[in-house]
């Protein structure tokens, strides 16, 4: 599908890779571009239409859904991260529980919303935010990291299941990313405005699975095989 045109919604486009995706969407030649945020208040970017969105609350998904009934691409960014010890520190299942409300539950209360209102607009298309550490866990980021793997599998599924409607779904892996969620990690990251232009070529170039960087890319190249990355993967991983 192309942007230009589009009618788009971006959850969690307050700040971060969010906001890039709602202003590169409407450089891009959007029609209408959704920003939705827990705090619409006082937010103000030309061009942007705020509206507000919690995607771990049904009735404020379902709101936003019936307000922006002509949307034809759905941004399923909203995410939240934390660094812990690792799969056995005590509170591993109660952080993984609230990464999966945000990271996977989201993804999947967002797209059985707009999922009706893509089909009867035509098909449209649905990108999911996910990340490099689907495929690649390590200690610290051991809940965030088990919230994106099931969010990939739960994309894969949403991808055969809207088939019908011609609804195009893509996964989006990505490693480090300059914005709040990764402040206080000295490691090389990508500018969000890029990241959303590379994912947004892969929309319209009617791509399933946009692979960001080369770090990812060399990720995914090697699950398959006998030394996979994430069985011992570098440092600076
Ligand atoms: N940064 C990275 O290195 C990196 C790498 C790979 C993938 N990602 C993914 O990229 C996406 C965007 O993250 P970011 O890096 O831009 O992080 P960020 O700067 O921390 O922004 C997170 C955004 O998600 C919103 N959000 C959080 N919980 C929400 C909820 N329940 N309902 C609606 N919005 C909610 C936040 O809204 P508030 O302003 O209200 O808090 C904010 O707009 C996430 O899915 C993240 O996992 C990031």
């Amino acid at each position: 599908m192309n942007i230009s045109g589009s009618v788009v919604f971006v959850t969690g486009a307050s700040r971060g890779l969010g906001l890039a995706f709602a202003k590169v969407a409407l450089a891009l030649g959007a029609s209408k571009v959704y920003a939705g945020m827990r705090n619409p208040a006082g937010f103000d970017v030309p061009g942007l239409i705020p509206v507000h969105i919690d995607v771990t609350d049904d009735v404020s998904v379902a709101s936003a859904a019936s307000k922006c009934a002509d949307t034809t691409l759905l941004v399923n960014n909203a995410g939240i991260g934390e660094v812990h010890e690792g799969a056995l520190d005590k509170g591993m299942i109660d952080l993984t529980r609230r990464m999966m409300e945000t990271n996977c539950y989201g993804i999947v209360r967002a797209s059985q919303a707009f999922a009706p209102i893509l089909a009867a607009n035509g098909g449209g298309a649905i990108v999911n935010v996910l990340s490099d550490v689907a495929w690649l866990s390590v200690p610290m980021l051991a809940a965030y990291a088990a919230s994106k793997s099931a969010a990939w599998s739960v994309t894969n599924a949403l991808r055969l299941g809207v088939k019908g409607s011609n609804t195009q779904v893509v996964g989006v892996h990505v490693g480090f990313i300059d914005t709040d969620l990764v402040r206080g990690f000295d490691v090389q990251k990508s500018d969000p405005l890029d990241v959303a232009r590379t994912v947004y070529a892969g929309v319209e170039a009617g791509e399933l699975e946009v692979l960001v960087d080369e770090k990812t890319r060399y990720i995914k190249s090697t699950l398959s095989l006998p030394d996979a990355v994430y069985f011992n993967p570098p440092a600076s991983a």
